[in-house]
């Protein structure tokens, strides 16, 4: 199966833990030694956000702000390729093109940041329709896709499944609310309806979870489904 796997930067780099990063290259070596094909892409989490607060307060503009979020992205690229070892292409691929090169060449690529005004999220959903993967796993630091953000309300009920038009409902919905973070953002939750590619959203603290939702279908999550 061709499986794209979106690792948060919160989830893979919240610190600079080693363990961590060589635990989600286990998970990877292991999905790749079952004969998956695969494409990674990496978040840049609090140390993103915490380049980004401080370019904020010496005036930068938010596309100077999404620049430093891109290189950070990078940045944690760089250490999943260090663990990756030699089945990782050498530098984080740093366009579509270049990541679809990797996988011709039989490399796992990693991919951070692509251009201004974009997530990761959108970066992993458009890469998986780019080179057509089976699979899209979102790895991310809550269990799944909510009614709303589960850190600020206790009563967030979260979808096992959703059709990809509601999710992009239940996400348009989520971010018109001031300060509430969904797990995939409004133009990940369109590229994935558009492009029809079965995605699962899961906590990925476990690297292992990531493993059992490619290989055994089996993960507690939200699953989302293409439409006709
Ligand atoms: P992330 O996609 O990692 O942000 O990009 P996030 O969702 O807040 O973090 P995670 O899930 O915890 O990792 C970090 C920042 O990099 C810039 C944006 O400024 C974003 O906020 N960025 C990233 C881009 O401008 N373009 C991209 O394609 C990706």
């Amino acid at each position: 199966m061709k499986v794209v796997v979106s690792v948060g930067g919160s989830v893979l780099a919240p610190d600079l833990d080693s363990d961590r990063v060589a635990a989600y290259a286990d998970a990877i070596h292991s999905l790749d030694a079952q004969g998956h094909t695969l494409g990674t892409v990496v978040g840049g989490g609090p140390t993103a956000r915490d380049y980004i607060e401080s370019a904020r307060e010496l005036g930068a503009n938010e596309i100077e702000l999404d620049q430093l979020g891109i290189a950070v992205t990078r940045l944690n690229g760089r250490l999943l390729i260090a663990a990756l070892d030699d089945r990782a292409a050498p530098t984080p691929a740093e366009s579509y093109d270049e990541g679809r090169e990797a996988i011709r060449r039989g490399d796992i690529p990693v991919l951070g940041g692509i251009v201004a005004a974009q997530t990761t999220d959108a970066v992993a959903a458009a890469f998986a329709e780019y080179v057509g993967a089976d699979l899209l796993v979102y790895a991310t630091s809550v269990p799944g896709v909510y009614d709303a953000d589960p850190n600020d309300e206790e009563e967030a009920t979260r979808f096992d499944e959703l059709g990809a038009s509601e999710l992009v409902d239940v996400i348009a919905d989520i971010e018109m609310d001031a300060g509430s973070s969904a797990p995939v953002d409004l133009l990940a939750a369109k590229i994935i309806q558009r492009s029809g590619i079965r995605t699962v959203v899961l906590d990925g603290t476990d690297p292992e979870r990531v493993v059992r939702a490619v290989e055994d279908d089996d993960f507690d999550g939200t699953e989302i489904l293409p439409e006709a």
